[in-house]
């Protein structure tokens, strides 16, 4: 079997890692030959965000790199799209694995798509139903698109049935589980060393997300809700958050002596740094499900969630970035920690690259007798 997975942003290092491990898993095990290949876009280029995760995770190198950067949505999709496309007819594999609702998994989604190589899309079926956000369109397009719809939860494949993709979806769990309690124990001795701060003592936060750090009314929320949290917090930058501050803002941020403004965190020291947090403020998906899977919780400094099984349980509040609704979950979570028991088989229980594996390898028999043709 002839596999290509496509990458280009820090969470989908994570989540392709725990594939590649799972494949390879499984080709050792059933003694079937196996050529499963990375295609790295170059989205995130920076060693912060790229290099230091494919060291952490065990990645392999690439075997293509495009380099594609930064830049304007249609001017790093497009270039994207002609890469990945040149590559795709250059290698012709059996099938192409695309991961979340990056730019990345856009360009991936529609390469395949018109070569009409089957698309495996993990992180399938997620919904924020805000059409503006560019997250969304990507996910939107790529289900649309996609043999194989891979859902992390049970909300997920209600809304592929909901869209009358039902059929092509299979709920497999969240492999970003399968990586939290893989790497929790070495990433709890590494966050330690490299921050520490005693245990439960502060706050982790982080922003990334366009329409947060580039909207100075909501930098000039996150930035007042920094400086009357009532603990100590750790904040590592996103580069873009880092630069939409500015020196006035850090400044002011920097005053205030236990708030400690850091790079980029490699995700063993974000996820230790995640374990031992008090509690977790953040606009990112990712952030918010590690918060649900180490028992942190969680307040989401946006309007709406994606992860709403998070948020039943009662771990994540949905606040926005006000200061006063997200100060006052705060407040909350200090005094009282939720007492509602997790429920980490709905995200698959640490067994959702092996689903995974066995849902694409069942699309590649399908495909072969003739079933998706
Ligand atoms: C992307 C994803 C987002 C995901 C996030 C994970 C899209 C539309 N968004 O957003 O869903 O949650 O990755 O981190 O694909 N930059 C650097 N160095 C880098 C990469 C980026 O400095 O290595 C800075 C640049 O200023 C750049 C900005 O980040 O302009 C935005 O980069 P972009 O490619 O849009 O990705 P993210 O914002 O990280």
């Amino acid at each position: 079997m002839k596999l290509l997975s496509i990458v280009g942003a820090r969470p989908q290092f994570v989540k392709a890692a725990v594939l590649l491990h799972a494949f390879a898993e499984w080709a050792r095990a059933a003694h079937c030959p196996l050529e499963h290949r990375l295609l790295h876009t170059g989205q995130h280029h920076d060693a912060a965000l790229s290099g230091v995760f494919f060291e952490e995770l065990g990645l392999p190198a690439p075997d293509v790199e495009l380099h594609v950067g930064s830049g304007k949505h249609g001017a790093q999709t497009g270039a994207m799209l002609a890469g990945i496309e040149e590559a795709l007819e250059a290698s012709r594999p059996d099938a192409v694995l695309i991961y979340g609702d990056t730019n990345s998994t856009l360009a991936g989604a529609l390469a395949a798509a018109k070569l009409a190589i089957p698309l495996v899309h993990l992180e399938a079926g997620l919904r924020s139903f805000d059409p503006a956000m560019p997250e969304e369109i990507n996910r939107v397009v790529s289900d649309s698109v996609s043999a194989l719809l891979l859902c992390p939860t049970r909300t997920a494949t209600e809304n592929l049935r909901r869209e009358g993709r039902g059929e092509n979806s299979v709920w497999v769990g969240d492999v970003m589980l399968d990586a939290a309690l893989r790497y929790a124990p070495r990433a709890r001795r590494q966050g330690r060393k490299a921050l520490g701060l005693a245990p439960r003592s502060y706050a982790l936060a982080t922003l990334h997300r366009a329409a947060n750090t580039d909207d100075t009314a909501r930098l000039d929320a996150f930035a007042e809700l920094l400086l009357r949290l009532p603990l100590p917090a750790v904040v590592p930058m996103h580069p873009r958050l880092e630069k939409c501050l500015g020196p006035a803002r850090l400044a002011r941020l920097r005053g205030r002596r236990d708030l400690h403004l850091r790079p980029p965190a490699p995700y063993l020291e974000m996820l230790g740094w995640e374990q031992d947090a008090r509690l977790i403020l953040t606009d990112s998906g990712g952030v918010q499900k590690e918060a649900y899977f180490l028992g942190v919780p969680c307040v989401t400094l946006r309007r709406e969630t994606e992860w709403l099984e998070t948020v039943h349980d009662g771990w994540n509040t949905v606040t926005g970035l006000d200061p006063a609704p997200a100060l006052a979950a705060v407040g909350r979570l200090l005094r009282a920690l939720p007492t509602a028991e997790r429920d980490l088989d709905s995200f698959g229980g640490g067994c959702a690259g092996r689903r995974s594996v066995e849902a694409t390898v069942s699309l590649e028999r399908g495909l072969l007798c003739g079933t998706y043709l």
